[in-house]
């Protein structure tokens, strides 16, 4: 034990200063990137994108500036630009006609309906990129609810049947990862067995595991067209912002009934989730980059408060930090041309 340095100090690594100066190590691009902990690549990324009926159809969400709903003809060329890119999958989420629209969501279980024929022309132009498809009722049902509403309650079992045929149409189109993002109790198991029945035991399923009532979905809801249909608020399913052993709970059940990824979101306020769950349970954690977490960055990068690009890379940075082996972000695209200088 040197001169002047603790017990404690010497247990933690530390020095004293002036031996010890942690500024030596961060003197120069080479050092710093050569003692990073943390690093993200574009493997990393999942690019969420929604789809909008038509041919050579574009609309920007107004929202979340940077962000369009494409028609499947542009998807899939927007789908392989990103690919060159190295994002190697993609969420989709549909943007239903209201006339489609019906209280029991019976749309969602079209097998041509907008996500099914989308999921089909991904697969056949770019095989090689990964399809997670969103299994919850919200873009079909006229209530806006991720579940069948009767008496302006949500039901539980009665949705969860309707989920399982929802991914049943999912994976008969090519999905490679049915991702239900409901919340109905239960409904991994039954999808699991389901999907095991018809000979989809391939087919992987990413849970919404601990996904919270939050407010910083609002542009997403505008995004898929469920803002304004949406009757009350979700408090009776997603989780309460206040709680973190429960999402502890949430995710032992999903894993105990066959989920082989598990998911966290809202991102950058629940990376305290996103660390717990990781450690707790040592499986593929993903954590999702929402709507309103994008949309402040560009508002803030707009108005030149924040710098968008340094933003965009730190944020998704730290999520990896926290635990993430994967992040679903609107920004994507962008920081993957960041990351590769183009
Ligand atoms: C609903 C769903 C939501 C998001 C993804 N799937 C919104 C909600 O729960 O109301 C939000 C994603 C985002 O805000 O970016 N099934």
């Amino acid at each position: 034990m040197g001169e002047g340095v603790s017990g404690l100090t010497v247990v933690n690594g530390l020095g004293r200063y002036p031996r010890t100066r942690p500024r030596r190590l961060r003197g120069a691009e080479w050092s710093r990137k050569l003692v990073a902990e943390t690093h993200l690549s574009t493997s990393d990324l999942v690019w969420p994108v929604f789809i909008l009926d038509g041919e050579g159809q574009r609309e920007q969400v107004a929202s979340m500036p940077g962000v369009e709903r494409l028609s499947i003809d542009l998807l899939v060329e927007a789908v392989g630009e990103a690919a060159a890119l190295g994002i190697r999958s993609v969420a989709l989420f549909p943007k239903t006609d209201p006339s489609l629209k019906t209280s029991d969501g019976r749309e969602a279980t079209n097998p041509d309906n907008l996500m099914c024929r989308a999921t089909r022309a991904l697969k056949a132009a770019h095989p090689e990129v990964g399809l997670f498809c969103d299994v919850a009722l919200d873009p079909y049902n006229c209530d806006g609810h991720d579940g069948i509403v009767k008496d302006g309650r949500i039901l539980n079992d009665e949705t969860v049947a309707v989920l399982l045929k929802q991914s049943l149409v999912q994976a008969a189109a090519g999905a490679d990862v049915i991702a239900p993002s409901d919340m109905m109790d239960g409904r991994i198991g039954s999808i699991r067995d389901a999907l095991d029945g018809a000979g989809f035991e391939h087919v992987q399923i990413m849970s919404y595991a601990a996904k919270y009532a939050s407010a910083f979905y609002g542009p997403f809801r505008d995004a898929v067209g469920s803002g304004g249909a949406l009757k009350g608020d979700k408090k009776t399913y997603q989780m309460d912002p206040a709680n973190t052993d429960e999402s502890l709970r949430e995710v032992a059940m999903d894993l105990d009934e066959g989920a082989d990824m598990v998911m966290v979101k809202p991102g950058m306020p629940y990376l305290d989730i996103v660390r717990r769950v990781k450690e707790t349970f040592a499986v593929p954690t993903l954590v999702y980059q929402v709507s309103g977490e994008y949309a402040m960055m560009k508002a803030a990068a707009d108005n030149g408060w924040l710098d968008n690009d340094a933003a965009v890379l730190e944020s998704l940075l730290a999520f990896k930090r926290a635990g993430a082996c994967g992040i679903f972000t609107y920004a994507a695209v962008e920081a993957a041309r960041l990351m590769r200088g183009c």
